[in-house]
């Protein structure tokens, strides 16, 4: 979502500032191409040159200081960007901004800007919840900001309150959200996809449960990367790993609580992939109470829905069906089969019982199976990254 996107980041002066160097970072390595304006309380934080080392350009602090005769340089920042971030905004700046007052370098750049703001307010709590505070961020609602609400915790004041600056993982996912709800041509908007993730828990008791390898780190990244292709994703998860909060999440323990959820969502879903290692079987029964110590123990099971094959019957001509076939020996003759006795469109085949690949690791290598094409591999990489391929091939294949 960020790759590839030009950000002007605006610093403005609260303690927060020095964690901005890391979200700076962080956009960054997602990709960004990033450059930075400070105001003059914000230098008396973190020096201008922590910033232009990091961002290996030259950081913009001085309206007057205009080095380049061919630019005017706050205009000139202001109409470079796609996207501009304020990291931390102060109640100053907000007021100015919700005022348009421009007496600096951030503040002129800033009302110069057409493109879309995302602002993260930082300050004390009483600061923050002032009516005036308040009004002001509901004006710069209307136009064209959006203006994260802080958390709640530790502030600099040494008490908790509203106000402190969020941890960078809630920015990002934030900003994420904000670039795609401004992307009008993303090829799977409008579309519905469920995708499953995790190793199923078959309980014995209240303690103790069945489970495999399965991560979930697959299936979250195929969400994901579904969600920044423009699809409503709903992430039907047995894993214990976090997803972003503009992924809707189900969460699930067992194989019947996974076939119900997938289920229920099945008619209104365009495209089901089914990541998740399903438990084939679970206990007959569980104990109510947690089990004693014996000599022996002998465990009866049944057999669990097979979710895959389920959906595989009901599945309409406008809906896609995406499968695993996670393997130790003979990969693409057990692959194919699955294909077939599944009714699924996609069987994308991965060889499991190897360190460096598959369950529980990041990487993985693929073959993806249909029908009608020659199958086709996909060499070891991020799962992030097969995720990318197998989307590509969903897209592809819904036009
Ligand atoms: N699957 C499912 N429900 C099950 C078992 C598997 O929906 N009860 C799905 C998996 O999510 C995967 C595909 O079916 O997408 C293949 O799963 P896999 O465990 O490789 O194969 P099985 O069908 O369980 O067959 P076997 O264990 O004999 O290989």
């Amino acid at each position: 979502m960020i790759e590839g996107k030009k950000v002007a980041l605006y610093v403005t002066g609260g303690i927060a500032v020095y964690k901005v160097v890391d979200l700076m970072r962080e956009l960054i390595k997602h990709g960004a191409v990033v450059r930075v304006a400070m105001t003059k309380s914000a230098s008396e934080f973190v020096s201008p040159l922590t910033f232009q080392v990091l961002s290996k350009h030259a950081v913009y602090t001085n309206t007057f200081a205009e080095d380049d005769p061919s630019v005017v340089n706050h205009i000139n920042l202001a109409d470079w960007a796609d996207f501009s971030v304020i990291a931390p905004l102060t109640a100053n700046t907000l007021a100015k901004l919700a005022n348009g007052i421009a007496d600096n370098f951030v503040t002129s750049a800033l009302l110069a800007t057409t493109n879309p703001i995302f602002a993260v307010p930082a300050m004390n709590e009483n600061m923050y919840t002032n009516t005036v505070t308040q009004e002001n961020i509901d004006r710069l609602k209307l136009r064209n900001y959006m203006i994260m609400t802080p958390d709640v915790g530790f502030l600099a004041e040494g008490y908790s309150g509203q106000g402190r600056y969020p941890e960078k993982e809630r920015i990002i996912h934030e900003f994420e959200s904000f670039i795609r709800s401004h992307s009008d041509q993303l090829p799977l908007k409008g579309k519905r996809v469920v995708v499953t993730a995790g190793g199923t828990k078959e309980r014995i008791d209240p303690v103790r449960y069945i489970s495999n390898d399965s991560s979930g780190k697959m299936g979250h990244a195929l969400a994901v990367e579904a969600w920044k292709k423009g699809a409503d994703v709903v992430l039907v998860s047995a894993s214990h790993l976090e997803s972003p909060s503009y992924i809707n999440r189900v969460v699930v323990e067992s194989a019947r609580d996974m076939h119900d959820a997938v289920l229920k969502e099945f008619d209104q879903t365009d495209a089901v992939i089914m990541a998740a290692a399903v438990s084939d079987y679970s206990p007959d029964k569980m104990e109510e109470q947690k089990m004693k110590k014996k000599d022996e123990l002998t465990l009866h099971f049944k057999k669990n829905p097979d979710i895959l094959k389920d959906l595989g019957q009901k599945k309409r001509d406008d809906q896609t069906l995406i499968g695993f076939a996670a393997e130790t020996e003979e990969l693409l003759h057990y692959a194919e089969k699955k294909l077939n006795a599944k009714n699924a469109d996609l069987i994308v085949a991965n060889q499991v019982g190897e360190k460096d690949r598959g369950f529980n690791v990041d990487k993985n290598e693929v073959t993806l199976l249909s029908r009608n094409h020659p199958p086709r591999t996909i060499s070891l990489r991020e799962k992030s990254e097969v995720s990318v391929e197998i989307i590509e091939w969903l897209i592809n294949f819904m036009n």
